[in-house]
């Protein structure tokens, strides 16, 4: 992506008039000084979105979607700002940046040996007779011409030095191939290896399918086949994280948005074929447990996510991640589990096996009923000892979510407490209590860096003390509040100075976007972005606390009760000063006393008027 700077942001806004850019996507009516249409964000009949020629902006009454012309493409095309961007200026027939950032030319580089590599492999596939026995296997597994040629489905040949060939016959560089992981360096300098031999190379593409990693499967009567792994993946690169990416999402996101989920599976050739049955909802992890970052980026298409299991020990473990996941994100989960632990693809195949799939999908049971189920089914719930570990061990995932949570986990919280009785015949108030005690005992016994999403996506500063984390998930509050009402922010600019922040990428945040405000410019999220350009992990953090700052409803009074704290904790500090320096006689007792008194009457002060 080019360097952004505000300058640009501008001039391709001016260059795409907003009712311009949305009549080419819906269809829209005069009325008198705005303009009108279906809002598309929402279902909807009436013409709800209003579109503002003069001030350049959308609002749906209905669904509250606004914005000006980058908000709106962003959400209609579901892409990022920088693509956004990208896409508006080029309509607008601007040159975008003559000169690329450093990570662009990184980025470019990378993508470029890929585009090699996927072609390489692709002909050899295609064409070539050490291929054979890739397209017999291939053929065995049922996957179509067509899937093969969707997916760009490669073979490496088992040689050894297949493709260092071709890069050393076509110039490619060798060193960017051993940064991709496609090629080995010998031992004591002496040349270079290929990394995958004799194995189907599937590429793994991000969500506007470019290819940035392959993952590569050995054939099953490779002569390799007892000494190495099944499956392997490429390096990680800037490009390719493996416990980010999602396989298939450039493909299914459409499907999933009709569908109002995606549904996940395991494998590369699970997606495949489901998608070659015409079931095109169905994306995989790379090999490993969904993650945060991974719900973060379904949630962006979907509000719904089935894992799709089989009822092997490793599925079940997945499960319980996943529930973790649930009951700290604002996500719906369900299970689908398919019949007797087979692969989607194996089932798929078999005889009615896309009707069962599909139905397994149709039923995906609730995670918390499906965990719930399955603990009742091994507990006497008619025990005290029973009922009680069947609920601990509900709650302790619980306890494990962050311990200031936000409005949507607070309803998420409610909703688990109030189900859990329900289905145990307990009273809420007792589940209340047994949670307040699980988190107090985590408290006490240990902390587990990393597992708060503000703290795992900010990741520069060390692990908190519990203390610390409190004051974190004010601070990570503060953040998902003003970026999601950027108008607040002049009022928390004028109580809440950025160096009462403990985390620094936080910090950094609220720093620029005061800054933003004192500039003039709206302090929303894309202008933070703008300022974030040399901290891509701090935007992408802003982000997902945008994402988590909108289901909120009441922020003013959010941010008033904030304030609030931080004036307390401001309080607190000096308190402590004052008394250090009585202590150490630095002080009169009078002027100690006068400065305490005045110190706790204005802690105890209302927070400044933020509606
Ligand atoms: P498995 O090793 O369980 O594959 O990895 P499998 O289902 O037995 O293999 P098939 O079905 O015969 O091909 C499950 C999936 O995890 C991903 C791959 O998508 C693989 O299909 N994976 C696994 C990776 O991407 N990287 C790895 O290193 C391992
Ligand atoms: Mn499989």
């Amino acid at each position: 992506m080019p360097r952004i700077s505000v300058d640009l942001k501008k001039q391709v806004k001016a260059a795409n008039d907003i009712c311009d850019v949305i009549s080419t996507y819906i269809p829209v009516a005069n009325a008198g000084k705005l303009l009108k249409a279906v809002c598309p964000f929402h279902n909807d009949t009436r013409p709800s979105l209003q579109i503002d020629r003069q001030y350049q902006n959308f609002r749906c009454w209905s669904c509250d979607a606004k914005g000006d012309v980058f908000d709106f493409v962003m959400k209609f095309e579901k892409v990022e700002f920088g693509e956004c961007l990208r896409m508006l200026a080029e309509k607008a027939g601007i040159k975008l940046d003559t000169q690329a950032s450093p990570q662009d030319e990184v980025r470019s580089r990378l993508l470029r040996a890929m585009k090699w590599a996927e072609e390489k492999y692709r002909a050899c596939l295609m064409d070539e007779a050490e291929a054979a026995n890739a397209r017999v296997y291939l053929g065995e597994r049922k996957l179509a011409g067509a899937s093969v040629r969707q997916f760009g489905l490669g073979f490496a040949p088992v040689n050894g030095d297949w493709l260092v060939q071709w890069a050393l016959r076509e110039g490619l560089p060798t060193d960017v191939l051993v940064e991709i992981g496609l090629l080995g360096v010998r031992d004591e300098n002496r040349g270079h290896y290929d990394r995958f031999r004799d194995r189907v190379m599937f590429p793994i593409r991000d969500v506007r399918g470019q290819t940035v990693g392959f993952g590569g499967r050995i054939l099953p009567d490779s002569p390799l086949a007892a000494r190495a792994p099944k499956y392997y993946n490429s390096a990680e690169t800037p490009l390719f994280k493996k416990s980010e990416l999602i396989y298939g999402l450039d493909l299914a996101r459409h499907a999933g948005a009709a569908a109002g989920y995606l549904a996940v599976v395991e494998g590369y050739t699970d997606v495949m074929m489901a998608h070659q049955c015409g079931v095109t909802q169905v994306v995989a992890t790379m090999g490993t447990a969904l993650t945060t970052i991974h719900v973060g980026q379904l949630r962006r298409y979907v509000p719904k996510v089935v894992l799709v299991y089989d009822a092997d020990a490793g599925g079940m473990g997945g499960v319980d991640r996943a529930l973790e996941l649930f009951v700290s994100q604002d996500v719906e989960l369900a299970v689908a589990s398919l019949p007797e632990g087979l692969d989607p693809c194996d089932l798929l195949v078999s005889p009615g096996g896309v009707e069962i799939f599909r139905l397994a999908l149709a039923n995906a049971q609730d995670a918390l009923e499906f965990k719930l189920n399955i603990l009742l089914s091994k507990e006497n719930s008619q025990t005290v000892e029973g009922t009680t570990r069947v609920v601990d061990a509900i709650l302790s995932m619980m306890a494990l979510a962050p311990s200031m949570p936000s409005q949507a986990g607070a309803v998420r919280q409610e909703l688990i407490v109030s189900r859990l009785a329900h289905r145990l015949g307990l009273r809420q108030e007792t589940v209340w209590a047994r949670l307040s005690e699980l988190k107090a005992e985590r408290r006490r016994n240990e902390q587990r860096p990393g597992r708060l999403v503000a703290e795992s996506m900010v990741g520069d500063t060390p692990a908190p003390t519990p203390k610390a984390s409190a004051a974190m998930a004010i601070e990570r509050q503060l953040l998902e509040v003003l970026l999601a009402e950027p108008p607040l922010v002049s009022i928390a600019a004028a109580s809440i100075p950025p160096e009462e922040l403990q985390h620094s990428g936080l910090r950094r945040m609220l720093t620029d976007l005061y800054a933003l405000e004192q500039d003039g410019h709206t302090p929303d999220l894309d202008g933070l972005r703008v300022r974030l350009m040399d901290r891509p992990d701090l935007a992408e953090a802003a982000m997902k606390l945008e994402f988590v700052g909108r289901q909120m409803n009441d922020r003013p009074e959010w941010l008033g009760r904030i304030v609030k704290r931080f004036a307390e904790q401001e309080t607190e500090f000096a308190q402590k000063a004052v008394q250090t320096q009585l202590a150490a006689g630095s002080m009169d007792d009078a002027a100690a006393l006068d400065l305490l008194r005045r110190l706790q009457a204005s802690a105890k002060a209302s927070p400044p008027n933020s509606n």
